[in-house]
């Protein structure tokens, strides 16, 4: 058992600064509640330095020990005995005068131990190397719980897509009706949009995963520490060399965002779409009941709130990133306590994001579709006239000829309120066939043996509506997601098993 001491309380930066902070600067100033979300980071952060500051003959051994085991206390792992005592959450959700978790945590470890030992542990860093660090590794975290969260909604999307191959539903543009198609197409299409997130996300988490750790105040330190043993340590591929770049830098933060204002933005269209096609006019889906939520005054009404605050949400996300843009662009090189400001952008955004993939993911498997619904709308809209129109193409008839032929016949039945089948053959003009090698009869056998299914099953460009493009389509997709699976899983076990390797090295210190 290690002999404690406690002192204190420290102020522990004020060393220049005199006068007392009184409580309203000192709220202004402090970080401690933003700072809940990055205190385990910290400590980690710490026994990696302190373990490494030994390893290089800065500090004693005794001195690490001392140091690691009060840290093993505020992080949970060890007992703590005496006044102040306990993990660090506690203590933040206390009462305090710190500015923030690095002043804190150092307080902490200094009141548990003293000052000769714990006084050791801020040597050769700073607060500015140290926040960014912490940000570094909760953003990490957090690109890996979406990028899982991701992975599950695309492998939603896919089931229901497969599930849905066969189901025809009109497609859109200027949300008007403009070819017959699949919904599984459709799904397809969103499950597309979430893998391009995966990787925006994956490219970020490949620049976001180097420590500047060691990078100082600014401009480095004069003692002979080891950056690189810091960062593997922690679970890094390597180091933000440069000490300016590390502290100053917050364009990780930057490229998170914007990739979560992104995939916000795809969040935010796929829940359109549902919020539209739920509706009384479309009636193509229902979504399930515990994901909407009724009106208080009438009694009919079930809304989709759940979708709409994914909307809502993604528009927060973008205001979130120009604000964290604004932060930075007038910035001075070197730290500036603006930086401050990005925590609570970066917790909220990630919030939203992991949110809506969450409703997303319970929304999918839950959804009621209506396929007859979907189908009369398509058969009922003229959908198959650009198939009817290629019919005529295969024959040898120029397209825009093709186009206008059967342009003037939906005009002509859309008129009458008839579907294109129920035409006559005197509907069609002998003039605007005159130069062409092909007989009305033979136009209108076009027309009529035009129908969704045939369409579909004719659709075959890579890519369409086609049903043997989604049989196509769906198959990739499931082995994409496996893969992506298998991906995700060996870059967080790097990761894991670096913590886990930090956590023994503590262990056998603390212990020896
Ligand atoms: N609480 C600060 C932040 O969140 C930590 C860094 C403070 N550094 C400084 N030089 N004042 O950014």
């Amino acid at each position: 058992m290690l002999y404690i001491t406690i002192q204190g309380p420290y102020v522990l930066y004020r060393s220049r600064t005199r006068d007392e902070i009184d409580e309203d600067m000192l709220n202004y100033v402090s970080s401690i509640y933003d700072d809940l979300e990055i205190a385990k980071y910290d400590i980690l952060g710490s026994q990696a330095h302190v373990i490494m500051l030994y390893k290089s003959n800065i500090i004693k051994r005794k001195d690490a020990r001392m140091i690691l085991w009060a840290l093993q206390v505020l992080n949970g792992a060890e007992k703590g005995a005496g006044d102040g005592q306990g993990d660090i959450y506690h203590i933040m959700k206390g009462e305090h005068t710190e500015e923030d978790i690095h002043e804190m945590i150092e307080g902490e470890v200094i009141r548990m131990i003293g000052m000769e030992s714990g006084g050791r542990m801020h040597t050769g860093r700073s607060r500015n190397d140290q926040v960014t660090l912490d940000m570094r590794m909760k953003i990490r975290d957090d690109i890996a719980t979406l990028c899982g969260l991701i992975l599950d909604a695309a492998e939603e999307l896919v089931t229901l897509a497969e599930r849905h191959r066969g189901t025809v539903m009109p497609l859109y543009t200027h949300l008007q009706q403009a070819q017959a198609g699949t919904f599984s197409h459709h799904l397809l299409a969103h499950a597309d949009v979430l893998f391009r997130d995966l990787e925006r996300l994956s490219g970020a988490y490949t620049r976001i995963n180097k420590s500047p750790l060691g990078a100082g105040p600014v401009g480095g330190t004069s003692l002979n520490i080891n950056r690189r043993m810091t960062a593997e340590m922690l679970g890094f591929s390597g180091i933000v060399e440069n000490s300016i770049d590390a502290t100053s830098s917050r364009d990780f933060i930057i490229e998170y965002m914007a990739a979560l204002a992104i995939l916000m933005t795809n969040m935010s269209r796929i829940s359109e779409d549902f919020i539209i096609w739920s509706s009384s006019e479309f009636s193509f889906i229902e979504i399930a009941d515990r994901l909407a939520s009724p009106s208080s005054v009438m009694p009919q009404k079930k809304n989709p709130d759940m979708l709409e605050l994914t909307r809502g949400k993604a528009a927060r996300v973008i205001g979130e990133l120009t604000g964290m843009l604004a932060i930075v662009k007038g910035l001075a090189t070197g730290y500036g306590r603006d930086l401050q400001e990005s925590k609570h952008a970066v917790w909220r955004a990630t919030a939203s994001a992991s949110g809506a993939l969450r409703v997303m993911i319970e929304t999918l498997p839950t959804l009621m579709v209506n396929e007859k619904a979907m189908r009369d709308a398509t058969e009922k809209g003229y959908l198959v006239t650009l198939d009817i129109a290629e019919g005529l193409v295969r024959c040898g008839i120029p397209f825009r000829v093709a186009h206008r032929i059967t342009g003037n016949l939906v005009g002509l039945a859309h008129q009458r309120g008839i579907p294109l089948n129920e035409l006559h053959i005197d509907d069609i003009d002998p003039a605007i066939i005159k130069d062409l090698k092909i007989s009305r009869e033979y136009i209108l056998d076009i027309i009529r043996s035009a129908t969704v299914d045939g369409s579909l099953r004719k659709r075959i460009s890579q890519g369409s509506s086609g049903f043997s493009e989604q049989e196509r389509m769906i198959k990739i997709r499931k082995s994409l997601i496996k893969r992506r699976k298998r991906m995700i899983e060996s870059r967080d076990k790097k990761v894991a098993d670096a913590l886990d390797d930090l956590e023994k090295r503590v262990k056998s210190i603390t212990n020896g």
